[in-house]
């Protein structure tokens, strides 16, 4: 069997634990391993726009070895139309792995359906999985660990970080708690579904329509965009819901005195998140932005390996 990693869940928490833990060896290691070498092609390919995913993605490939191939979709066939499975059955058969933004999950579930090799969710709109990775990696490096400590994350509760800070966080062990207007709310399944996995990792999933509750005692607080790509139509109605949620100074007040701050970025100051929160004391959304290259390389390298001697 394939494995592939489409949402945060694919990865157990041990598994999670496993990526995790190479991925901070890579930090400090950033050229000594070098799996993809021989050299193996990575396609990485676009549907969205990208500024972290497309770098990190870039490098990672070409420091673990490998060869990165980045395809806009508006350039390729993928983008007239020609079935993704077909496109899927092309690739698998000259390339390693293939990475993949594109809009709705179901599209990237029929990828990894016909391709025997990994497929990697680069951000849908439904999940973020590399982004969390990235971002349990910066709480490690600044707290030491993950299990035990409250994530907050405010603003749009239904996008894919939201979804992706709920099972992700879980996943290692976290008090994860989205705070958002109700009808931004995360999908109630996803919800359930971190409830669940909370269950066996210790860790807890909620959410509250008040963020002075949400973000009370947090050790992270994390924020995103209120209009996500794909949705820039809905821009004027994504602000006024969402001004109580903003990462202010004053709420950060309510924070534990020592929280961090997360943001994927990009970043919209004075509107989701102050300036002076987020070029602050407490932002480590640089750190967290460099480890995607170090959680991703980590995530292909245990990917590849897998497949090997699956
Ligand atoms: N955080 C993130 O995924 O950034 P890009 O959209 O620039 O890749
Ligand atoms: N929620 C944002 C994340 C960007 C990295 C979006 O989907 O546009």
């Amino acid at each position: 069997m394939t494995r592939h990693f489409l949402r945060d869940d694919d990865l157990s928490p041990v598994e999670q634990d496993e990526v995790l833990t190479l991925a901070q060896q890579l930090s400090t290691d950033r050229f000594g391993h070098q799996p993809l070498a021989g050299p193996q092609t990575v396609a990485v390919i676009f549907d969205k726009t990208s500024t972290r995913t497309r770098i990190s993605f870039a490098v990672g490939i070409s420091e673990l070895g490998g060869v990165p191939l980045i395809i806009d979709a508006q350039t390729s066939q993928l983008g007239r139309g020609e079935p993704i499975a077909d496109t899927a059955r092309v690739l698998d058969r000259q390339v390693g792995a293939i990475v993949w933004r594109t809009a709705g999950q179901v599209r990237i579930d029929e990828m990894a359906g016909a391709s025997r090799v990994p497929v990697i969710n680069a951000l849908t709109d439904e999940f973020h999985p590399c982004q969390i990775l990235a971002d349990l990696l910066t709480v490690r490096q600044h707290k030491g660990k993950t299990a035990g400590l409250k994530l907050v994350y405010l603003g749009d509760g239904a996008n894919n970080m939201a979804h992706s800070y709920l099972l992700g966080g879980v996943t290692a062990g976290m008090h994860v708690v989205i705070g958002s207007p109700a009808e931004y709310q995360p999908d109630a399944a996803i919800l359930a579904k971190a409830v669940e996995i909370a269950a066996t990792t210790g860790g807890s999933a909620g959410w509250t329509a008040d963020p002075l509750e949400a973000v009370d005692g947090a050790d992270v607080v994390a924020t995103d965009t209120w209009v996500s790509m794909g949705q820039e139509f809905e821009a004027e109605q994504r602000e006024a819901p969402f001004v109580p949620y903003a990462v202010t100074e004053q709420l950060m007040g309510k924070a534990a005195a020592d929280a961090i701050v997360l943001h994927c970025l990009p970043a919209y100051r004075g509107k989701e998140i102050d300036a002076a929160v987020i070029d602050g004391p407490q932002s480590v959304v640089w750190d967290e932005a460099e480890n995607r290259l170090h959680a991703q390389k980590a995530l292909l390298s245990w990917l590849l390996a897998r497949n090997f001697t699956a």
